[in-house]
């Protein structure tokens, strides 16, 4: 078996360490910052507090950008680049404002809208400006991946777009930064996290270095998500799902996501389901599909290794955490016709799909989904 390991992010980890942002700057070699944050932390003051400590190397803040960021906020944060003349950009929130940030800083660098390379096989350019990557969700793992995911609603079409050049320079993952998210975000993102790790390890791009960090970070989700979850506040939590996020970005960044991955991309544009609740919706269906394929004996062993008794203890884990924490494992309350279910099927048919170790069909995709419309 060959494969290739690469990972190049310098990582500093740990709670109050969003302070260091000015330092990493001065390490750059930067003077010009633009920080891209979350809308809630424009009004919670937090950007506002990282811009004044700055020394003055944060000259401007851009949050315009939504929830599965649209390819035109992408073009209207490299418009802030240009305009200012940025010479590093920070990326303030989830995976949102950090994927809109990455598109950006490349972008900027271009005459062109990132349309160009949304959904068409155009390659990206690889040259970007320096990017501070700072997660404020424990989440997708966007600070160390080179994936930035994004939606052009004017066609409905959310796809990731892959480049080296979108790997941050810096990633700052300060825990408390997490505090603030409310159970419902907790419990999603947190989902996520599972299914990076799972889908990582299943997924037919698997190797060893990535298979050992699926195991770190899901079995820290089977202990820590709900704990997280049922108190915002409670510290141990919030810096162990932090790492089990980190921890996830590694193992699927290579190997990339697989079939629940794929169903997310419809579920969330035509039914406006968050991303994490969307992936975590089919996760234990397609781990109890994969575990019945050829590799399902790996499967198996993880499954043992985190201490259940086989995939099929696991995937009723997953399922029960769900349900505990009020997520989505059904999608009845949604009355989808037969035109709905053939949308989400087709739509399913991503590329991510292929990536899944067991061939699944349109049968199996309608199967699924009309199982979980009743
Ligand atoms: N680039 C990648 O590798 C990668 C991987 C998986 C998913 N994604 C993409 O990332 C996006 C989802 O990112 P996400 O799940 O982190 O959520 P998000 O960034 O969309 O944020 C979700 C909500 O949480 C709020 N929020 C964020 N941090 C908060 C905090 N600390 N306190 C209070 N509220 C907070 C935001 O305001 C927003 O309303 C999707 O578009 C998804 O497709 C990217
Ligand atoms: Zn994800």
């Amino acid at each position: 078996m060959n494969w290739d390991y690469l990972q190049p992010v310098k990582i500093k980890f740990g709670a109050g360490r969003v302070v260091e942002i000015k330092d990493l700057a001065h390490q750059l070699g930067c003077q010009k910052g633009l920080l891209v944050a979350d809308p809630f932390f424009l009004t919670n003051g937090l950007a506002d507090k990282i811009k004044k400590d700055s020394d003055g190397c944060v000259v401007a803040t851009f949050g315009k950008l939504s929830p599965n960021p649209d390819v035109t906020e992408v073009d209207e944060c490299a418009n802030a680049i240009r305009e200012h003349k940025i010479d590093f950009v920070i990326a303030l929130g989830g995976g949102s404002s950090m994927d809109c940030a990455k598109a950006a800083a490349s972008i900027a660098l271009t005459k062109d809208s990132i349309r160009k390379y949304h959904g068409t096989n155009e390659t990206m350019p690889q040259e970007h400006l320096p990017i501070i990557a700072v997660p404020t969700t424990a989440g997708t793992g966007s600070e160390v991946t080179c994936v930035s995911v994004l939606t052009d609603h004017t066609n409905g079409k959310k796809s990731p777009i892959v480049s080296d050049g979108f790997y941050p320079d810096y990633a700052i993952i300060d825990p408390e930064l997490t505090y603030t998210m409310p159970p419902k975000i907790t419990a999603s993102t947190g989902i996520d996290v599972l299914a990076h790790a799972l889908e990582g390890f299943w997924s037919k791009g698997h190797q060893p270095i990535c298979d050992a960090c699926a195991y770190h970070a899901s079995k820290l989700v089977f202990e820590y998500l709900y704990r997280a979850y049922e108190n915002p506040l409670d510290e141990e939590a919030r810096e162990k799902m932090c790492e089990a996020s980190l921890i996830a970005g590694l193992a699927f960044t290579l190997p990339k996501t697989t079939s629940s991955h794929a169903c997310s991309f419809p579920l969330t544009n035509l039914h406006h389901i968050s991303h994490g609740e969307a992936c975590g919706l089919t996760l234990d269906y397609f781990a109890r599909i994969n575990a019945k394929g050829d590799d399902g004996k790996r499967i198996d062993d993880l499954a043992k290794q985190l201490g259940f008794d086989d995939t099929e203890a696991m995937a009723g884990e997953i399922h029960f955490m769900k349900e505990k924490m009020g997520l989505r494992n059904d999608l009845k309350d949604l009355d989808l016709s037969d035109a709905d279910i053939d949308d989400l099927v087709r739509i399913s048919r991503h590329p991510n799909l292929y990536n899944n170790p067991v061939e699944i069909t349109d049968e199996m995709l309608r199967e699924m989904y009309i199982k979980l419309s009743k």
